[in-house]
């Protein structure tokens, strides 16, 4: 009688730490072992490909509602995207209506999740007042499983300013838990546009504009501050410059615990298409922060090759041109924000990262998977190939060759911004929890597995 479920033989394991010539054997849902001549009841020859711990991606927007519409991608769509690029956690958000408790809002968002993720998730919750209200139930949602409190400096309803970042921050802090922020100081932002407005230069094309670097810099360094003054430990979302990772940098440096994310589309594109585009165009690539001037991406790639930024998330919220983005046509404020990006993040950064030498493999797997699974406390359930981790596995064949194009994604979207771009290196087959999911871009199991993650304390490195 064969050991194991399923064994993986004679792929490259790729973890964090090492590259390795091995076999894996699976259990039920967890890897059960690694070894030479393992012998599973199926077996999958993996020569010539990666094996990789699948992806996690530790910022989505996955059926969000926003005051005009709601992302594109839902919870079904947007897990099967992830899983075909080979990401097979996804951390999203609980926005809780005005008045709504965080534990209604969470058990709402757990019961949409559910029956429709394909993937394993998480949830970070999202804190829009500072309340003793509020800030009471924090302690709850730790031991509910939810350890990150998102919070923003900008976007009206949302929005918090700083002495009420520093309330809930000593409260997260208190509690072990993560704040994580948005950062575009408001007040910049509203100086920037009331100038546009001014000016009558409201079409999209002016976007960029109205969010300068500046406003990016203003609130990373007050939240860097407010970090050290209430010791929390801060994760700072999509960070878009390179001044602003600097200053993470330093704050790491004197031994603030602070972590920076960027995202594919910082490393990848820039505002040029915006500037020089169709109102159309440039409509569908209004994210915030925005694109950045073209010198930025070599500075961000720079600071990814010396290691300082620690997590890559895709930020995927994703809004069809027509009708969603169309809306704004002849007002930037009222496009829809938010680029897809959920199942391109783990291969982009394999193609311009790792092939363009700027990363190892390692490091590659390290930041696309194993450190935002060890930050959100879900490691090494996740993010790892070790034995008794999940068995959430990709095989990938760093040869292929692929030419994005929008149809052969699987994002509910009428576009992408990497339209053309060409990759090298693409996930073959994502197996979650011991069964394959995706070969060959096929689907092959037709159950739903995809369970709400209890995350513990953050490993902040
Ligand atoms: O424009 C963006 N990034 N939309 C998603 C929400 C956010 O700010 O992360
Ligand atoms: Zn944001
Ligand atoms: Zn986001």
């Amino acid at each position: 009688m064969p050991e194991f479920d399923l064994v993986i033989q004679g792929g490259s394991l790729v973890t964090h730490e090492n590259v390795t010539r091995m076999d894996i054997g699976i259990r039920g849902e967890n890897i059960a072992a690694w070894g030479t001549n393992l012998e599973g009841k199926e077996t999958i020859d993996a020569s010539g490909l990666l094996v990789l711990p699948g992806g996690v991606d530790p910022h989505v927007h996955l059926q969000m509602p926003t005051p005009t519409t709601i992302t594109s991608d839902d919870w079904n769509s947007g897990t099967l995207a992830a899983a075909c690029g080979g990401t097979t956690t996804v951390i999203d958000f609980v926005e809780p209506n005005p008045g709504q408790s965080l534990q209604d809002a969470l058990q709402q968002r757990k019961a949409e999740a559910n029956d429709s993720s394909w993937v394993d998730f998480a949830l970070h919750m999202t804190i829009t007042d500072s309340s003793d209200e509020t800030l009471k139930q924090i302690p709850a949602m730790m031991k509910a499983g939810v350890s990150s409190f998102k919070l923003y400096t900008t976007y009206d309803g949302m929005k918090l300013d700083y002495p009420g970042i520093f309330i809930v921050m000593k409260k997260i802090s208190a509690s072990g838990g993560i704040c994580m922020v948005h950062a575009e100081d408001d007040l910049l932002i509203q100086r920037a546009t009331q100038n546009l407005i001014s000016e009558g230069r409201i079409a999209p094309q002016n976007f960029p504009f109205s969010r300068p670097p500046s406003a990016e810099l203003e609130a990373v360094n007050q939240c860097i501050e407010l970090a050290w003054e209430s010791k929390v430990n801060l994760y700072l979302v999509h960070l878009s410059t390179s001044q602003s990772i600097r200053a993470v940098s330093v704050a790491r440096y004197n031994h603030i615990k602070v972590i920076a994310e960027t995202c594919p589309q910082y490393l990848l594109l820039d505002q040029q298409a915006i500037l020089h585009g169709s109102a159309i165009e440039a409509a569908a690539l209004v994210c915030s922060p925005p694109l950045r001037e073209v010198f930025e991406k070599e500075l961000i790639w720079n600071a990814l090759e010396i290691g300082q930024i620690q997590s890559v998330g895709s930020d995927h919220c994703s809004f069809r041109i027509h009708p969603q983005k169309e809306i704004g046509l002849g007002d930037f404020r009222k496009v829809p924000g938010g680029l897809p990006g959920i199942e391109l993040r783990y291969p982009l950064m394999h193609t311009y990262g790792v092939l363009n030498q700027c990363i190892s493999l390692q490091n590659w797997v390290n930041i696309c998977s194993t450190q935002p699974a060890k930050i959100f406390g879900i490691f090494p359930q996740k993010g790892s190939l070790a034995v008794g981790s999940d068995a959430d596995i990709v095989l990938f064949d760093p040869q292929k060759k692929l030419t994005i194009n929008p149809e052969l994604l699987h994002e509910q979207v009428d576009y992408s911004p990497y339209n053309g771009v060409e990759l090298t290196g693409y996930p073959v087959m994502t197996i979650v929890k011991g069964q394959v999911l995706i070969k060959d871009g096929n689907f092959i199991e037709q159950k739903k597995s995809g369970k709400f993650l209890h995350c513990g304390l953050p490993e902040f490195m």
